[in-house]
């Protein structure tokens, strides 16, 4: 398998095409978005992640990177297209993942490996790709080997991960999956588990719909701390002294292209059977009105203020599904004046509700600041700067990031999601602005 063709170019199918190629492969990345085509021809990565310019450059520099915009026959075709959720029914919309299936077709000889990457429900790489690649004549499982390999990298550590982290090979048959495992161990260092397709499908939702759960309990834990006058953060920090507890950080939400997204692929196969699944994405996509609510207890619409950060999560520039622009789309609905600041995201990330502003001009006259992400450059925000440049000495910390007593000692009323400190008061305060 010297060959390979790879669909899609986006965060995991840039960094694995990379290291395909520099392990030595014949990569033929494929992607027909024009801003990806039109940063690769001039050498950039068009994702922003730690040391990806760098593979990205030593790639394409090695002759063994091309990047074009339709497929070509090789030995190997991995699919990593996005797998988003049809805003309507809450279930995985597999367009993308059909169309690239259908582009290949044409170019699958006999002995040719299919594997798909993107993260799909249970069942799809055997109900959905296979039929599609039998339209070639060849049957999947015999004639062509067919996987899914899932990818588990945490964005921020993708290049790290990608070679470090454990993987999966779920084949349509054992010699699916065996094939799968010879392509990956050619650069990956973790163990390479095989398995049927069916359950890696499973076992990559069922990481990610652990992380949402989990996520969603300390969120309900915050919200309960709120209530009767404690500090969640405090209480948590306590209880992680159990030897068998580790309650997760509660925040505005859960956002990203993974973790908010896939308990919904669980929840549609099985919706009789995920209870616990769906109170749980409830809860997590609650979070963005509650701290909207706990704004109000600082100041009114149509009071200017200043939310630090719009991606999912800190240090990336990804604003899919992110809970931060929800609270900016609803502050903007509930009529503030919303300044966004964000160091990590372009001016013309899409999806905005307000504009985003370098950090002096977002600041500059705000009656309140909300943190949102806990981007560094936050955490280590110049306090003595931001008094002198807000009218109004309030801040909101969605994260519990900020070193309270510092932006107390400079005269700023400090709120802490999940800190019920102030007790009765704020909880009173809350259930009015809630009303
Ligand atoms: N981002 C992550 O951290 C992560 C982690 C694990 C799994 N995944 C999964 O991997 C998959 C890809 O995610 P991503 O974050 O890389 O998405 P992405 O949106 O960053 O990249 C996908 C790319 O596929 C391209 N594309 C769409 N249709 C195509 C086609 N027919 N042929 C070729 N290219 C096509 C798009 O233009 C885009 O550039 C998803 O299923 C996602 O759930 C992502």
């Amino acid at each position: 398998m010297n060959k390979i063709c790879l669909l899609g170019l986006g965060y995991i199918g840039l960094p694995t095409g990379s290291m395909f190629a520099l392990a030595g492969k014949n990569v033929v990345g494929v992607d027909p978005n024009p801003r990806v085509q039109a940063a690769l021809r001039s050498g950039l990565a068009s994702i922003d992640e730690p040391e990806l310019q760098t593979l990205v450059t030593a790639a394409i520099n090695s002759g063994r990177l091309r990047v074009q915009t339709k497929p070509e026959a090789a030995d190997a075709f991995i699919i990593a297209v996005p797998t988003p959720l049809d805003p309507t029914t809450n279930r995985a919309d597999l367009t993308f993942v059909e169309r690239a299936a259908r582009d290949i077709v044409p170019f699958l000889r006999r002995g040719n490996l299919v594997v798909l990457e993107s993260t799909v429900p249970p069942g799809t790489t055997r109900d959905v790709l296979a039929p599609i690649l039998a339209e070639s004549g060849l049957v999947p499982g015999q004639d062509i080997f067919v996987a899914h390999c899932p990818e588990r990298v945490l964005p921020g550590r993708i290049l790290v991960e990608l070679e470090q982290n454990d993987r999966l090979t779920g084949g349509l048959t054992p010699a699916c999956a065996e094939r799968a495992a010879d392509l990956y161990q050619t650069f990956v260092k973790g163990a390479i588990m095989r398995t049927d397709a069916t359950t890696a499908e499973m076992v990559k939702v069922m990481e990610n719909t652990f992380r949402d759960v989990n996520v969603a309990l300390a969120n309900e834990f915050a919200l309960i701390a709120e209530r009767i006058g404690v500090d969640v953060w405090d209480a948590i920090r306590l209880a992680n002294h159990h030897p068998r507890v580790n309650v997760l950080r509660p925040g505005p939400g859960v956002g990203g292209h993974c973790i908010a997204v896939d308990p919904w692929f669980l929840v549609g196969s099985a919706p009789g059977a995920t209870r616990l699944i769906q109170a749980a994405r409830e809860v997590n996509d609650a979070m963005p009105e509650h701290v909207v609510a706990r704004l109000a207890t600082l100041v009114a619409p149509p009071a200017a203020v200043t939310l630090l950060g719009v991606t999912y999560k800190a240090e990336v520039d990804d604003v899919r599904e992110s809970p931060a622009l929800r609270v900016a789309e609803l502050a903007v609905d509930h009529g503030y004046d919303v300044r966004l600041c964000d160091p990590h995201v372009k001016a013309d990330a899409p999806g905005l509700p307000a504009p985003l502003l370098p950090l002096e001009q977002a600041l500059r006259d705000a009656e309140a600041v909300v943190l949102l992400v806990d981007h560094r450059a936050f955490q280590e925000l110049d306090v003595d700067l931001v008094a002198a440049l807000v009218s109004g000495k309030r801040v909101l910390d969605a994260r519990n990031s900020l070193d309270r007593a510092s932006w107390q000692a400079r005269g700023f009323e400090v709120a802490v999601l999940g800190s019920g400190a102030g007790g009765a008061n704020t909880r009173r305060k809350t259930e009015r602005a809630r009303a």
